[in-house]
């Protein structure tokens, strides 16, 4: 391994005499207790088996919307405490949370105004020690939100940044003069809409937010901001975080020269901004950088970094895991979760670009800034199973699945029905086209009661009308529901070696209304088949293609009733029917 840095060394240190000869000793003493060092390490990841991220389900919690503690109408951290031991109960490993840190909450969270502390409607340091801590005992790990691009206007470093042109902090945001009187820099537009500059009347300079106004970019170009950042990452490791999921990574650089974007084809967006190729404010080679130090950081403390990674290719994709796996271990793959449409070919191809490189992919169906996949995969006809074939989905891949809170008992969208009601600021400026994000972000319904258990008084945004039929306690009591299929199926995840560890292998590519494949590991088979179509379909396995030899299948999970045992030559599968089997 350190060949290449031996023939080196004698390159460098041939020229130096004596006192070469003493430092290249000294240098190779260096190198050779670091290969050892690195070998004990593998020795030791070996015994110890496998990262804890690599076998954890992940859950995404919007800390307004989970559970009110005191009654205010608004989720916090001790309404999430209090409800640990169902996520335990669920077969939950992790928890990431969405932004709790104080902020004057334009983007509800993630305009941090501090990152080291708590919002005071969420609750305290205290709450959060206390979460970490209770979370320990049942084997769940919290993960923070870190809105790494920007922060909010409100922010002290902000605030200083704009007092004047000279002051210490002014390059830790992006300021620029105009164009000319009243012109911002240049043309980029911010995501939710408008241009992406702000005027600062005082200095008249203009600076950046690819956001809203109120989330000013902040200049990862300065060294300081860079060390500012990571020590804000030891300080929440130091207190117990086991992770973050990184806001906004795509957008950490911007060309120094400002080039204007172009422009596509004259479409027009739903804020009424002309489309732009944003390639020069948006996945610039320098953010690779910055993630591989943040990765350093984080080794230290045995932490995982989740990556909110858009990305269009697979090629764009893979560069966020680094080219030694030295940066995200989990950059989220969201042309998985764009998929759009109940399609057996359209997922199996997804899957094979996942699988086509080590990397361990990681899976999403919907957050809080996404509908809700119960909606967005609902044929109005066959919800119920369609969420649980979803589930039957990702939760079987080799990967990381990332829940999002409601997921599990079949939360749909529930949209604002008037532009008056929108509370997203989005949404009020792109309604109707854009209604915003409060329709992923409405309360967990945990019970029949008034406001779904969530509070006892009005929640900040209003509970989904089916909460009677959709919430934790009446699906508990359901073997049949769709809390309990995600139930049986986390645990069968957890306990079952192939599904932990398994070769994905496709099965009957060519079908267009099934999905099959199996897990296999050690000589062992588990079979998945999902149907994607709303009607019924019988299949024949082309097992011997693949060199596996089965005589019949025994159920493990089914979404459908179906015989304990199967015949592999004809299974029958029920409209969107998911069947999970162990071969024999
Ligand atoms: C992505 C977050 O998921 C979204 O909710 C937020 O508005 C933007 N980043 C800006 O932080």
């Amino acid at each position: 391994m350190f060949g290449g840095a031996n023939l080196a060394a004698d390159k460098i240190f041939s020229g130096l005499g004596a006192n070469g000869i003493v430092m290249r000793r000294q240098l190779l003493g260096v190198l050779f207790s670091f290969s050892v060092c690195l070998n004990l390490a593998a020795v030791a990841q070996e015994k110890a088996g496998p990262p804890w991220w690599q076998h954890a389900v992940f859950y995404e919690i919007y800390p307004r919307s989970f559970a009110d503690s005191n009654n205010d109408g608004l989720g916090d951290i001790k309404g999430i405490t209090s409800k640990l031991d169902y996520l335990h109960w669920l077969g939950i490993d992790a928890i990431w949370l969405t932004p709790m840190f104080p902020s004057p909450q334009v983007d509800f969270g993630y305009d941090v105004s501090d990152y080291e502390n708590v919002d005071p409607h969420y609750g305290t340091l205290a709450d959060m020690d206390q979460l970490i801590a209770e979370g320990k005992k049942r084997g769940i790990r919290i993960i923070l939100d870190f809105v790494v691009n920007h922060t909010s206007d409100q922010h002290p470093w902000f605030i200083e940044s704009r007092s004047s042109k000279t002051n210490p902090k002014r390059d830790w945001y992006i300021w620029r003069d105009g164009k000319s009187a009243g012109q911002p820099p240049n043309n980029w537009t911010s995501l939710f809409g408008g241009p992406a500059w702000q005027l600062d009347p005082a200095a008249n300079q203009w600076y950046y937010h690819y956001f809203y106004a109120a989330q000013p970019d902040l200049n990862w170009r300065n060294p300081e901001v860079e060390t500012a950042m990571f020590d804000v990452a030891r300080w929440w490791y130091r207190r117990g975080a086991a992770g973050f999921r990184l806001d906004a990574v795509t957008n950490l650089f911007e060309d120094p020269e400002l080039t204007d974007n172009p422009l596509v084809d004259h479409q027009i967006n739903a804020y009424g901004d002309p489309v732009q190729q944003e390639i020069h404010n948006l996945e610039l080679p320098e953010l690779h950088g910055v993630l591989q130090r943040l990765r350093k950081v984080s080794d230290e403390y045995d932490g995982v970094l989740i990556g909110e990674t858009w990305t269009d290719t697979l090629d764009q994709l893979k560069l966020y895991y680094g080219q030694y796996g030295n940066e995200l271990q989990l950059p989220i793959d969201f042309r998985f979760f764009a998929v759009g449409k109940i399609s057996a070919p359209e997922f199996r191809k997804q899957i094979a670009d996942a699988e086509s490189f080590e990397g361990q992919p990681v899976y999403v169906f919907s957050n809080h800034d996404e509908p809700r996949q119960y909606t967005k995969y609902g044929d109005g006809q066959h919800n119920d199973q369609i969420a649980k074939l979803l589930a039957s989905l990702y939760l079987t891949l080799r990967g990381t699945p990332i829940m999002y809170y409601g997921e599990e008992i079949g939360m749909e969208n529930n949209d604002p029905k008037t532009k008056e009601d929108v509370q997203d600021p989005i949404g009020k400026l792109g309604w109707p086209k854009d209604k915003g994000r409060d329709g992923e972000r409405t309360p967990m319904q945990w019970n029949a009661q008034p406001n779904a258990g969530f509070s006892q008084v009005k929640p900040w945004n209003p509970v989904d009308a089916l909460y009677k039929q959709y919430n934790v306690e009446a699906e508990r009591r359901d073997p049949d529901s769709i809390l309990n299929y995600y139930r049986n199926l986390l645990s069968l995840r957890h306990t079952n070696p192939a599904l932990l560890d398994g070769k994905y292998v496709a099965l009957n590519q060519d079908d267009p209304n099934v999905l099959a494949y199996v897990r296999s590991y050690a000589g062992k088979y588990v079979l998945i088949v999902l149907n994607m179509s709303g009607s019924h379909q019988a299949i024949k396995l082309d097992l011997p293609s693949k060199d596996i030899s089965a005589k019949s299948s025994k159920v493990l999970l089914a979404s459908f009733k179906t015989p304990k045992r199967g015949n592999i030559n004809k299974i029958d599968l029920e409209p969107f029917g998911a069947y999970i089997a162990q071969l024999e």
